[in-house]
C-alpha cells in the first residue's frame, strides 16, 4: 500500500462491544484483573475519520443521541494516543514529521460499558495505518491496541471472541448465530475503575477462583442457539454495579418480566442489555423498556474496525 496524497482521509468504523460473560479474577499485583471473557461486537459503530495535517488536532461529535460534552480532545484522548502510537511505531515521530487530523463521529454511549473509547481507539489505529500506507500486519496492530487499552484488540477483531489476560488477549469464537438485543442506555456514565475497587470490596477476606468462560456458552455460540446463550450469559461485575447504581435493579427485572430472554448489566455498566428472540420481539421489550432510559434495538456479532 503507497501513503495517501496530502489532504486525503480515510474513515473507519468500529463497533460497540458487549461481554456475554464477564468472569473476573483476583486483582493482580498491577492492579489489574484477570478475565476470562466472551465478547461480542454488536451494531452500534462509531466512525474514525483520519485526515492528512501538519499538526495533530481531534474534533467529536455525537449522532443517534450521544452526548460528546464529556469526551477529551487533548491528547489523553485515546484515539489520539492510538494515533501517536502507531506514528511512534512506524518512525513517523521525527521533529517535522507530519501530523493527522482526527474526527470522531461517536454513534456508542460514552462511558457506559460498551468499549466506545475502545472502539475510537481501534478504528484510529486502522484509519492512520491505512491513510500513511504502513500495511501494519494486524499481529502488531493488535498488541499496539493492548498497550492502549484492555478492550482496544476486540475492538479490531470484532464478531464473537474470547479474552484473556486483561482482556486484550482475544482470539475468534466460532459463532452461527444472530442475537438481537435491546440496549438501555443510562444519561450518566460510570467509572471503570471505580466498579472494579467495588468489586474488590464486595470480595475482601474471600478466595476468587481463576475466571473460566463457560463451556455451555462456547456451544451456544457455535450452535447459534439464542436460547442457550440466554442460559449461559453473567457478569462477575453486576453486583458491584448495582451496589453503586442500586436503580438498575429495575430495568433488569422489568426486562425479564417483558419477556426478555436474559438481562445483564453491559461491562462495567450502566448500559443494561436485554437478549431477545429476534428483532420484532426486541422492539416489545424495548416498549416495555421505555421509562428506565433511552433503548437502542442492536445486534451482534459484527466485524471490527473496517475502512468505510
Ligand atoms: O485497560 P483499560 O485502561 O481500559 O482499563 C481501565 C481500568 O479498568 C483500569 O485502570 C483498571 O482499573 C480496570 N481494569 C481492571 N482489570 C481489567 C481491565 C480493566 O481492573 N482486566
Amino acid at each position: 500500500m503507497t501513503a495517501r496524497s496530502a489532504g486525503s482521509s480515510v474513515s473507519v468504523r468500529a463497533p460497540a462491544k458487549i461481554n456475554l460473560h464477564l468472569g473476573v479474577g483476583p486483582v493482580r499485583p498491577d492492579g489489574y484483573h484477570p478475565l476470562a471473557t466472551a465478547y461480542q461486537a454488536i451494531s452500534l459503530f462509531s466512525t474514525v475519520t483520519a485526515t492528512e495535517a501538519d499538526g495533530w488536532s481531534l474534533t467529536c461529535s455525537g449522532r443517534d443521541g450521544v452526548v460528546v460534552d464529556d469526551v477529551p480532545l487533548d491528547d489523553t484522548n485515546l484515539a489520539m494516543r492510538a494515533a501517536r502510537l502507531l506514528a511512534g511505531h512506524a518512525g513517523r515521530d521525527r521533529p517535522g514529521d507530519p501530523g493527522v487530523a482526527l474526527h470522531l463521529d461517536k454513534g456508542i454511549p460514552v462511558a457506559g460499558g460498551l468499549a466506545g473509547g475502545s472502539a475510537d481507539a481501534a478504528a484510529a489505529l486502522l484509519a492512520c495505518d491505512a491513510l500513511w500506507g504502513l500495511g501494519t500486519p494486524l499481529s502488531e496492530l493488535l498488541a499496539l491496541a493492548g498497550r492502549l487499552g484492555s478492550d482496544v484488540p476486540f475492538g479490531l477483531l470484532g464478531g464473537s471472541a474470547a479474552g484473556h489476560g486483561r482482556g486484550e488477549l482475544v482470539t475468534a469464537l466460532a459463532d452461527a448465530g444472530r442475537y438481537d438485543w435491546v440496549v438501555l442506555t443510562r444519561d450518566a456514565g460510570m467509572s471503570t475503575p471505580a466498579v472494579y475497587a467495588e468489586y474488590d470490596a464486595l470480595h475482601a477476606g474471600s478466595v476468587v477462583p481463576d475466571p473460566e468462560i463457560p463451556a455451555a456458552l462456547v456451544d451456544a455460540l457455535a450452535a447459534g442457539s439464542v436460547r442457550d446463550l440466554a442460559a449461559a450469559v453473567g457478569n462477575d461485575l453486576q453486583p458491584a454495579s448495582l451496589r453503586l447504581r442500586p436503580e438498575l435493579g429495575a430495568p433488569l427485572e422489568a426486562g425479564l418480566a417483558a419477556s426478555a430472554l436474559a438481562a445483564l448489566v453491559s461491562g462495567s455498566g450502566p448500559t443494561c442489555l436485554f437478549l431477545c428472540e429476534d428483532g420484532p420481539h426486541a422492539e416489545q421489550v424495548a416498549a416495555a423498556l421505555a421509562p428506565y432510559g433511552r433503548t437502542v434495538l442492536a445486534h451482534g456479532p459484527v466485524p471490527g474496525a473496517e475502512v468505510i
